[in-house]
């Protein structure tokens, strides 16, 4: 057994379906490698917590060697209490009937309650990750509520998109995906995010060049994997969740460990780069190394690349005023 302290990790939404592949990757060394000792910390809606136990029971049945507990509560500030890294995975779906608005209004609500539990009960330095949809959004709610936390300590997830082009671009090409590089995400994890294979290579030749189709990104690339989630949803009647806790495993092992030099897409708070309004959580290529974020930056763009970056930002910024508003009218209604 390691003699290294336990890394605390609190999740949310811990009774899901996206949990339920996370869980037990996390859990058996997927994320931070064979001889790092984890601590889970569960948090989910007291009415879940039942399902959480059972979850419970399932990881005891695994004898991870590296699970060195896991605690379960319905309380953000006992799930945060001295945590190293966290996945905020749940968060309110739209049931039917509701409008965007009181979905938006609910995820608002939760989102700056545990900004407010991140801010109090948190390390400073812990890792967080925003999984819940609109994942922007609530991580954007989520940082102007924690404001004791470095803003580059809070970013959502558009790895799911990342991987989903590389994949889609790796059949086209017929290279393994692993070879890809250089490949951007841009944007909302939505219809509107951008995938942008300008930049991206295969072993230092172009990958534009190599699909040999100019208009294969535009015509086939950016809609499939706008679409991806929803033909997931039509298929499984359900949304994806396998492929969810990889790309979010992928994201937080690579902000932890580092990417090694390649590409990464992560939703971060803008610098003001690229005419993405500073503060704004969106999409753009990174490079991490152990523990933190580096912005792939002074990418000239051209006015294609340019309109559909601001296309996803113009939804980027409504969300972010639609869901200000709420909060202020929350706020008041509370006062
Ligand atoms: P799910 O409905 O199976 O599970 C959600 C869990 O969150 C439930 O156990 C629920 O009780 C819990 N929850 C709700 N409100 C909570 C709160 N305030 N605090 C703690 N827990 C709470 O959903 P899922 O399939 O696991 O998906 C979770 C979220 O991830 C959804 O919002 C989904 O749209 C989103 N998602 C994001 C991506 C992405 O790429 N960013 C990809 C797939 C799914
Ligand atoms: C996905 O991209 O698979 C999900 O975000 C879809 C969804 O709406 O939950």
């Amino acid at each position: 057994m390691s003699a290294k302290p336990p890394v605390h990790i609190a999740i949310s939404g811990a009774a899901g379906q996206i949990c339920y592949a996370l869980l037990f990757r996390i859990a058996c060394g997927d994320l931070l490698g064979p001889d790092q000792p984890v601590r889970l910390q569960l948090l989910d809606l007291e009415q879940a917590l039942p399902a959480v136990w059972g979850v419970v029971m399932e990881l005891e049945d695994c004898a991870f060697p590296l699970l060195e507990g896991v605690d379960v509560t319905a309380d953000p500030h006992v799930a945060f209490a001295d945590i190293d890294a966290a996945f905020l995975v749940g968060s309110r779906p739209r049931s039917k009937g509701m409008e965007r608005r009181d979905l938006l209004a609910a995820n608002a609500a939760i989102f700056r309650t545990q900004g407010q539990a991140l801010d109090r009960a948190a390390k400073r330095e812990a890792r967080v990750l925003v999984v819940g949809n609109p994942a922007n959004t609530n991580a954007w709610v989520l940082a102007e509520h924690a404001p004791g936390f470095a803003r580059d300590n809070i970013t959502s997830m558009i790895r799911l998109d990342h991987n989903r082009a590389a994949s889609q671009l790796a059949t086209q090409a017929n290279v393994n995906v692993g070879e890809i590089e250089r490949l951007a995400v841009w944007g909302n994890h939505s219809p509107t995010m951008y995938a942008d294979w300008t930049n991206a290579v295969v072993g230092g030749e172009p990958l534009p060049r190599l699909i040999g189709d100019p208009d294969w990104c535009t015509d086939t690339l950016i809609p499939q994997v706008a679409q991806r989630g929803t033909a997931i949803i039509e298929a499984r009647g359900a949304s994806s969740a396998a492929s969810a806790a990889n790309a979010a495993l992928d994201h937080m092992r690579d902000w932890l460990l580092g990417s090694d030099g390649r590409w990464v897409s992560m939703g971060l708070s803008s610098t003001g780069e690229y005419d993405i309004p500073e503060g704004l959580m969106c999409g753009v290529p990174a490079i991490c190394s152990p523990g933190s974020v580096e912005r792939v930056s002074g990418l000239r763009l051209d006015d294609f690349q340019h309109m559909m970056i601001q296309r996803s930002v113009a939804e980027l910024v409504q969300e972010r005023d639609a869901v200000s508003l709420l909060l202020k009218e929350q706020s008041v209604s509370s006062a």
